[in-house]
């Protein structure tokens, strides 16, 4: 087991325990956080497949618990909160625990590799509304998280991509023996082994810990993990955040989008944003806009912008200056994004 602190100026510090054979284990490893009993808040697909394990290692250890899907009753000050989970659930069960009586425990027990790698670290909770994404939502950073490896297996392939994407996004970030890693000697993560799984959500979570560790609420270098974001966020939009694309999907096309711009730009060698799409074509990946459907410029440009500054502006994107060297470019010329996109294949 590999156990990453993370700490920062405004927060208790917590640790992510990633390892194999940790679900067994969860009674005992939140029993330090448990004052009364505790709500294990899942969906229905991982109730049926991990609920059982869960509630039976907890009950092992003499803790009181029970499977919920919405925090509504019988919730209690000393209660501990366990989110069971994708990302989904996390940050559902996160954001409840942050509301309820001005915040309760929480533990995040990720079941999805995007959970494990990025939603279930850094504290960030937040519900969609049909105003937007992530609209309603808290900083609350859980006590601790528990990131089990075998939870993956059941989790179908496409789903596993989804999540490596965001793995191969903090190698481009910035650790580009990791993005090398991921190509070779790691690849085979991607398609679900163990050993190459433990080492690419541990080196990402220590990633994401030293980011959150210096930012916790976004002010500066924590905008970095936001890199394919802007361009796959768009991209998600405008296809009504269904099953065309997933978010990993849209971030990985987003992460090659940013390179070829950066590149494009003078920013960075066309030789790192060609190696940048390989490795992100070898996971399977897509990196090229025509893998995700047909866009119009003007759509991309308003929801990459924001409505104010559409045409003409400038915004903030995060671009790199080689594999591993991304940077916040505040002054990004709306004109060459523009061109950009319709040579990436956007209709005019
Ligand atoms: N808070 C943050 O910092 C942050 C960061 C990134 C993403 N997010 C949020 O995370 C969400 C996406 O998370 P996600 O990709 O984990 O999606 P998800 O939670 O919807 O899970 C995907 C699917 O996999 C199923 N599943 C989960 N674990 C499984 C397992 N072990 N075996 C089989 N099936 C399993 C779920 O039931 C669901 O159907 C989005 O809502 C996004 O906004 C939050
Ligand atoms: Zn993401």
């Amino acid at each position: 087991m590999i156990r990453v602190p993370v700490s920062g100026a405004g927060f208790q510090p917590y640790e992510v325990l990633v390892g194999r054979g940790l679900t067994p284990r969860i009674g005992e490893l939140c029993a330090p956080f448990v004052k009364g009993s505790v709500a294990v808040v899942t969906d229905e697909t991982v109730a049926a497949i991990h609920g059982p394990a869960v509630l039976g290692a907890l009950e092992t250890v003499g803790v009181k618990a029970r499977l919920i899907a919405v925090l509504a009753a019988g919730l209690d000050r000393s209660d501990l909160v366990v989110a069971l989970g994708g990302g989904v659930v996390g940050d559902l069960a996160g954001l409840a625990a942050a509301l309820f009586m001005r915040g309760v425990d929480f533990v995040q027990v990720p079941t999805t590799l995007l959970a494990q790698v990025d939603s279930s670290v850094g504290g960030k909770t937040a519900i969609d509304t049909p105003r937007g994404k992530n609209l309603v939502g808290a900083f609350h950073q859980p006590r601790l998280v528990v990131a089990d490896i075998d939870a993956l297996k059941t989790l179908p392939p496409r789903q596993l991509r989804s999540g490596w994407a965001e793995v191969l996004k903090h190698g481009l970030i910035c650790d580009a023996a990791l993005f090398d890693w991921l190509g070779g000697e790691g690849a085979a993560g991607a398609a679900g082994d163990p050993a190459a799984l433990e080492r690419a959500v541990a080196r990402s979570v220590e990633i994401k810990a030293e980011v959150v560790g210096q930012d916790e609420r976004e002010s500066g270098r924590r905008a970095l993990l936001n890199l394919g974001h802007t361009f796959g966020h768009a991209l998600e939009a405008e296809l009504g955040f269904g099953d065309a694309l997933t978010h990993g999907e849209a971030v990985a096309l987003g992460c090659a989008m940013a390179f070829r711009f950066s590149a494009g730009q003078g920013l960075c060698a066309p030789a790192d944003a060609e190696r940048a799409e390989a490795g992100i074509a070898a996971a399977g990946l897509p990196t090229r806009l025509d893998q995700a459907g047909a866009f119009a410029v003007d759509a991309l440009m308003t929801r990459m912008a924001g409505d104010k500054k559409a045409v003409g502006g400038r915004l903030t994107l995060i671009l790199a200056h080689g594999i591993g060297r991304a940077f916040v470019a505040k002054d990004v010329d709306g004109d060459a994004l523009r061109a950009f996109l319709i040579a990436e294949g956007a209709t005019g």
